[in-house]
């Protein structure tokens, strides 16, 4: 029997009609306000998903003995929908979080959507849901692809059915500090990912078990944390919610992806844009000492985009970082959403 219903499926929205929804859109965080409609596919341990649905955003019943309850088999994805000030709603690269849900199925043993299913359960839910979308300017509709394991399981094994959501919540600034530098706070005694771990995909287990560290962080007044690797206690890795990079001269260095740092969206996208206007860019090793000559340090993910680091506390010693115009994170990320805007061309064809 599934282990799954959905409450008030397919009712009328009740937010009206009007081409905005009635919110304040000045101030946009990162705090939850569902939009209207999410997307719901089922699919069997022995089957490939086949069609989903959109349906009123609420809540779900779930098995007690579900697989994502119980064993943490679950996966998520984050993506975006802009618009433009000429019109049209567009997303970023939403094939990139379509292979990498994939990826990580493979690791947790999970079903996934195809590709295809993928962005096309993002573009309705999107497009469902555009009334949430902010004005060009103030923000991102923040869209929220969850793979869970929804069927019921006693032993330690793969859930017997996979439930495949979408729902989404406009955002504006992830962080509390808005666009100004962050504080960061290097731990030294928790870690994010080990190497044969899931920190490379992005499994719903790889963040819960940051928040000690990260509140430990922020009650000292940081904004978040950056970890380093479990073997050494040498080399950075990542911060909570997203990658890092830094800056010395011409070359751009993020940690290599060798299991323990997720293959980020926007890691990926600022490596080329870099790349394309005469950097170097370095994929590897980077001992947190570097950290200490480095002329800018930033940090880049979906929910973040590119933020730049103040400065960074490491075994009592605060490094602090210059700000201004010309820092090279300030053109990356300015370029980052030319692209996105239509304003610089996309040669890449990332824009959907
Ligand atoms: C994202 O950047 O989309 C993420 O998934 C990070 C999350 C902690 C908000």
């Amino acid at each position: 029997q599934a282990a799954f219903s959905l409450k008030d499926a397919c009712e009328p929205s009740i937010n009206g009609d009007g081409e905005y929804a009635d919110i304040d859109w000045n101030g946009l965080g990162f705090g939850l306000l569902p939009a209207d409609y999410m997307f719901i596919m089922k699919c069997s341990n022995e089957e490939n998903f086949q069609e989903g649905q959109i349906c009123r955003y609420g809540t779900i019943e779930l098995s007690p003995s579900a697989g994502v309850l119980n064993y943490g088999q679950g996966l998520f994805e984050g993506t975006k929908a802009y618009r433009r000030k000429e019109g049209g709603i567009y997303l970023f690269r939403p094939d990139e979080n379509a292979i990498r849900m994939q990826i990580g199925a493979e690791r947790m043993c999970m079903r996934s959507p195809s590709i295809e299913h993928f962005i096309d359960a993002v573009k309705q839910t999107a497009l469902a849901n555009r009334r949430w979308i902010p004005p060009p300017g103030k923000g991102s509709l923040y869209i929220r692809p969850l793979l869970i394991g929804s069927g019921p399981i006693l032993g330690l094994a793969p859930s017997p059915e996979y439930t495949f959501l979408v729902f989404a919540s406009p955002v504006g600034n992830y962080f509390k500090e808005g666009t100004a530098p962050l504080n960061l706070y290097v731990e030294d005694e928790f870690h994010r990912a080990s190497r044969g771990g899931a920190g490379g995909v992005k499994s719903i287990t790889n963040y819960s078990p940051v928040l000690k560290a990260m509140r430990r962080a922020k009650d000292k007044g940081f904004s978040d944390v950056l970890y380093l690797d479990s073997v050494n206690k040498k080399n950075i890795e990542e911060v909570s919610s997203c990658n890092i990079f830094i800056v010395k001269g011409n070359v751009l260095s993020t940690p290599a992806t060798n299991g323990t740092i997720l293959q980020g969206v926007t890691r990926k996208s600022i490596m080329d844009i870099a790349k394309d206007i005469g950097y170097q860019v370095e994929e590897r090793t980077v001992p947190v000492d570097e950290l200490i000559d480095a002329d800018e340090v930033f940090c880049t993910g979906t929910a973040v985009g590119v933020a730049m680091v103040g400065s960074i506390t490491y075994n009592g010693k605060r490094t602090e970082y210059k700000d201004g115009p010309d820092l090279v994170c300030k053109k990356l990320y300015s370029r980052l959403v030319g692209i996105q805007n239509g304003i610089i061309e996309d040669k890449r064809d990332w824009v959907v």
